[in-house]
């Protein structure tokens, strides 16, 4: 279905007039009627964020899209990830500095990557109004009305391909604001297909950013033999288990393996100063309600400092591990 188009529920309602606000009904006016069950969604539609995309006419595209529904539930669940590690980037929110990061997000630099329309980045703008955020998609032929908002006046779409040095400019840049600015930038990148996910993480290390989170969508194609994640489905059916679950664990160990030397290029070769260690996380969100649902976390080690949780070394000795789901792909692996 083309973006933007209504749900097959959409193109009823749209010929019913949605009286209270003098125009037809769209697929969000759906997604939000009557009791809502989802959480994620529960917690979006209790924002003043919900009246603007309802309302606002430069929302007006993005309220028709039919699966704005999935976007908002997804996002709500990676920003809920974001602010885990917010927390823990920021541990004493007794400071001042600290508490404006909680707060209001001053000092945080987001850039999302394969941003599409940027579902989370105006969940980003709207619940850090004073953070910088950077939304990166290839996508010459998106639609970005909304950013026209004024809620989204620190949000700048960058169109780019990940894969290109351009794109690793635009972390490095903001890796380096954040720094000025004494605050943290964080990565981010939901629903990435195939090799788009292993370069979030390729680009996460490569540029020192402070933290990423990552969910992951589906498995690399089978291209070439020497890829990263080429021989997932093979070896996940061999061992039994869940190949999109193998494909996040593979993605974990590739951001657990951190630097290596702490200074942030990715190279690991001891130019840093030997705090390279990351504190991660992989866990499965059911509240999501796509079967793409794990979301990685990686925060960086403070230098000189501990991010709160220590690092994967620290995990170990105290006996974090593999925490087993009601079903497969419902398991968890857990930096405590
Ligand atoms: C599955 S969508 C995810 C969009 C959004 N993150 C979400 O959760 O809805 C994948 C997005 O990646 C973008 N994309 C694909 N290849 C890309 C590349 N090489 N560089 C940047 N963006 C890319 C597409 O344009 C598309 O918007």
């Amino acid at each position: 279905m083309e973006e933007g188009q209504d749900t097959e529920e959409g193109h009823d309602a749209s010929r019913a007039p949605c009286a209270a606000l003098n125009r037809k009904k769209a697929a969000l006016d759906f997604a939000l009627e009557g009791e809502i069950t989802n959480p994620h969604l529960r917690a979006f539609a209790a924002t003043p964020l919900r009246r603007a995309l309802l309302e606002d006419v430069r929302f007006d595209y993005w309220r028709r899209y039919s699966r704005c529904k999935k976007e908002l539930i997804e996002s709500w669940a990676a920003l809920e990830q974001l602010r885990r590690c917010v927390r823990r980037l920021f541990p004493s929110s007794a400071a001042a500095d600290d508490a404006d990061a909680h707060r209001t997000g001053a000092g945080l630099v987001f850039v999302e990557l394969c941003s599409g329309r940027g579902c989370l980045s105006m969940l980003l703008a709207h619940e850090f109004p004073d953070a910088t955020i950077h939304m990166c998609d290839a996508d010459a032929r998106m639609k970005l009305p909304h950013l026209a908002h004024p809620s989204m006046r620190n949000v700048t779409f960058h169109l780019e391909d990940v894969f290109t040095d351009e794109a690793k400019r635009t972390v490095v840049d903001a890796v380096a604001k954040a720094e000025r600015d004494g605050g943290k930038c964080l990565v981010v990148g939901v629903h990435l297909c195939g090799d788009l996910a292993r370069r979030a993480v390729e680009l996460w290390r490569a540029t020192g950013a402070h933290a990423l989170v990552l969910c992951p969508c589906c498995l690399p194609r089978r291209r070439r033999a020497d890829a990263f994640g080429f021989h997932v489905k093979d070896q996940a059916r061999k061992m039994r288990i869940d190949s999109y679950a193998l494909w996040c664990v593979m993605l974990y160990g590739l951001a657990a393996a951190g630097d290596g030397d702490g200074d942030g290029d990715g190279d690991g070769d001891g130019d840093g100063d030997g705090e390279g260690a990351v504190c991660c996380n992989l866990c499965v969100d059911e509240d999501v309600t796509s079967p793409q649902r794990s979301f990685i976390t990686a925060v960086r080690r403070a230098r000189g400092g501990r991010a709160r949780g220590g690092g994967v070394e620290a995990a170990r000795s105290r006996g974090g591990g593999v925490v087993p789901g009601r079903g497969a792909g419902k398991w968890r692996i857990v930096d405590r």
